[in-house]
């Protein structure tokens, strides 16, 4: 476990402390930062609230005869994994919109790299996200009214969907379920959308998603938002063919924080709704297959490895929808991720999972790519 404190003034030189297995380490970085609080910046490890989790044993012995059967070997390392925080990795979003120059310097000397290295993508130019091969954490920066905050901290495999959905200049996107809002972010760093429509059903969580965007979006581009508070699985039939892309970043499982559960009702609630969640996946990716034009691309994922949850899912909506196909991932996406990720082996064989492992971390995140045929 590494925990890395990180102080910086404004100009002068960024004076930072590692912690690698209990012992202080000092570097001493000279890359200045500008006036302003803009460019201020300071990250701090908070390893007490990670030390306190206690792992929820009702749930873990559910997770375990389902993906013993269904994962085998691979659940025993990445439950490994999941069962101690102390060893998750961070990805580090870069706000595009805000000035972000010195902080990428700073985190850079610090053995951050970027996740995407193809230069010739148009979407891996705007899109930077950085990661540490150790189980460093920056600390989220605080919401300020009139200020863009320059990163957002997340699961890098998060930005598989939204490479899937590969959103170009002037399209109109659709986020079914966005609350938080990290992958609608995302969307907005990879490109200019004509309308990125962010939806959510949970009062509070939208309210989250309202505090998220304006705390990384610039007001200028605030008239290409749509936000609305509404069920998901009820915008294929008001928005028809709307939409040039959509996300359905579906309610599920959770497993890396359902395996922390607290309470013995909340447990017992979240065990018994489980058996519910499949039916509301289907019908929320039947409304975003209506709510995507003829040729349009809808992505579904999940942060589950439950197969109920991923490819029976697309199993069924494949085998009950008219003109829907199936569309792979692009060989090189998946190639060039293959370095980062883990990906498992998939019984049967629909979508992409990602299964963390040591020194691996990210994940789980399931992956499936549909199109809707173009009307003849
Ligand atoms: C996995 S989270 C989405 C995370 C988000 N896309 C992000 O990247 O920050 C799923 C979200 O779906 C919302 N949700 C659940 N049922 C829904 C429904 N029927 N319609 C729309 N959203 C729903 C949940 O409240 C939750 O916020």
């Amino acid at each position: 476990m590494l925990s890395l404190k990180c102080l910086s003034k404004t100009n002068i030189s960024t004076a930072c402390s590692y912690v690698i297995n209990g012992r202080l380490r000092n570097v001493r970085d000279s890359v200045k930062l500008k006036r302003g609080l803009h460019t201020r910046f300071s990250v701090k490890e908070d390893t007490g609230s990670r030390a306190e989790r206690k792992v929820c044993e009702a749930v873990l012995q559910h997770f375990n005869t389902q993906y013993n059967e269904e994962l085998g070997e691979t659940w025993l390392s990445a439950r490994e994994v999941l069962l101690n925080p102390h060893c998750w990795q961070y990805g580090v979003l870069l706000n595009r919109f805000s000035d972000h120059l010195d902080i990428k310097a700073v985190l850079k000397s610090l053995g951050y790299y970027s996740l995407l290295s193809q230069p010739d993508s148009p979407i891996v130019r705007s899109l930077q996200c950085l990661v540490h091969r150790e189980a460093v954490r920056l600390r989220s920066q605080r919401h300020r009214p009139g200020w863009l905050k320059q990163y957002y901290l997340l699961n890098a495999a998060s930005l598989l969907p939204v490479l899937a959905l590969a959103v170009r200049d002037g399209e109109s996107v659709l986020d079914l379920c966005s609350a938080p809002g990290g992958k609608a972010l995302a969307v907005l760093q990879t490109a200019n959308p004509g309308l990125l429509h962010c939806n959510e059903v949970d009062k509070s969580r939208y309210e989250w998603l309202i505090k998220t965007l304006e705390s990384y979006v610039p007001r200028e581009l605030r008239d290409t938002l749509a936000l609305t508070n509404e069920d998901g699985r009820d915008i294929g039939g008001t928005k028809t063919e709307m939409f040039d892309k959509v996300l359905v970043d579906a309610p599920c499982s959770s497993d890396r924080s359902w395996l922390f559960s607290s309470g013995a009702q909340q447990v017992e609630l979240r065990l018994r709704e489980r058996a519910n969640l499949p039916q509301l996946q289907k019908e929320l990716l039947c409304s975003a297959l209506a709510a995507v034009r003829p040729g349009g691309l809808v992505v579904y994922s999940t942060c589950t490895f439950s197969r109920a949850e991923n490819q029976s899912v697309m199993e069924e909506v494949l085998s009950t929808s008219q003109g829907v196909e199936l569309m792979e991932l692009e060989e090189d996406l998946i190639c060039s991720l293959s370095g980062h990720f883990k990906f498992a082996h998939l019984q049967p064989p629909l979508g992409h999972l990602v299964v963390p492992e040591q020194g691996r971390t990210w994940g789980p995140m399931y992956v499936c790519r549909l199109r809707r045929k173009p009307s003849s």
